[in-house]
């Protein structure tokens, strides 16, 4: 253990690290709650979605006994619904297994739903003060620049590699603060571009700094090129109501609503074949569809949305549910979608 170094990094953070909410409580639950959500996105992001969980589920009962679709609801914008539902499965399984309270033990905490090496770090640290390193984006991007890492971060040894050596530099009777601090420098100081060197305490000895090879790290491994798709989506209407499903599909959108969807295997400007319930009744389908490109970790989705208008929006078949435009709001759908909607004005 460093004890010079986690010294001098936990007496910059107390001067310069931020105050947020998770970082005032010991409550496990809270700081899961935190770590979850900021997996998915950046802190000021992540806030608002922080306390509107708490607001709506103050104690681990209430969302363990909450609908999965009010949870979805919640967690909407944020991407990556399987999280969601495994904080749902979660709640519940630390009520069941662990009487409501997340147990004070890596090894447990790492048995529980949606709960990786990561988090169960952080929970460790942050609320038992366990002496397990945290190691985020941030930390690697810090000790990769610090110590000149050639190791790809996201390779299986280059993983090791990095937490050895932050286990190495922390100092087990100050695990939280230290781990605070050092996700705090990698994200207020250490930043992926343009980093803050003039104002770090830690440049005179920071390999990359003294050989001016900032921009070099962190070195990451190839990247797979992510899978093209493309999507063609209907907003079926009589100007009173539309029709929606909900996805059955084992994937990252799971159990949330969309609209009607054709997909194709190349990009194209002509709407494919309508769905059914547009065949009847005299349909006008947009001129231009509204089109999006969303980005996804290992899929980019062309997304194209055609407008038809109808007659009369008929009873629905099919698995279908036919909604009020004004109701649309109340269900769960991908951030794409939801963007459209907004761009609809609905
Ligand atoms: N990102 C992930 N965990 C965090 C934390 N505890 N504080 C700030 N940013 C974070």
């Amino acid at each position: 253990m460093d004890q010079e170094f986690s010294k001098n990094l936990r007496q910059w953070y107390r001067k310069n690290g931020r105050k947020l909410p998770w970082r005032s409580t010991k409550e496990a639950y809270k700081i899961w709650l935190s770590e979850i959500i900021l997996q998915q996105t950046r802190v000021n992001q992540g806030l608002p979605y922080y306390e509107k969980f708490l607001e709506n589920f103050p104690f681990i009962e209430q969302l363990a006994s909450a609908s999965e679709d009010q949870i979805l609801r919640l967690w909407q914008g944020l991407g990556y619904y399987s999280r969601a539902r495994n904080l749902h499965a979660a709640a519940k399984q630390v009520l069941r297994d662990f009487n409501g309270e997340f147990p004070p033990d890596f090894e447990k905490l790492r048995s529980i739903k949606g709960i990786g090496d990561y988090t169960a770090s952080a929970i460790a640290s942050f609320a038992f003060d366990l002496p397990h390193p945290v190691v985020d984006g941030n930390v690697y991007r810090f000790l990769s620049r610090f110590f000149g890492m050639d190791i790809p971060i996201d390779s299986s040894q280059g993983k090791k590699a990095f937490n050895e050596l932050a286990l190495e530099l922390m100092d087990a009777q100050h695990a939280a603060e230290h781990n605070q601090a050092m996700m705090e420098i990698g994200s207020l100081v250490c930043k992926p571009i343009s980093p803050n060197c003039d104002e770090c305490p830690f440049s005179m000895a920071c390999h990359a700094y003294l050989y001016n090879k900032v921009s070099d790290y962190p070195v990451k491994g190839k990247k797979q090129p992510s899978k093209k798709r493309y999507f063609h989506y209907f907003l079926v209407t009589d100007g009173i109501s539309t029709y929606i499903k909900r996805r059955n599909e084992k994937d990252i959108w799971q159990g949330l609503f969309e609209l009607p969807l054709v997909e194709l295997f190349e990009l194209s400007d002509f709407p494919p074949a309508l769905p059914e319930m547009a065949k009847i009744h005299q349909p006008t389908v947009s001129k231009q569809p509204i089109k999006r490109k969303h980005i996804l970790s290992h899929q980019e989705l062309h997304a194209c949305f055609w407008k038809v208008n109808i007659v009369k929006c008929l009873p629905p078949k099919d698995g279908f549910l036919r909604v009020k435009l004004s109701d649309l709001s109340t269900f769960g759908f991908p951030q794409l979608i939801v963007n459209y909607f907004e761009q609809e004005g609905l």
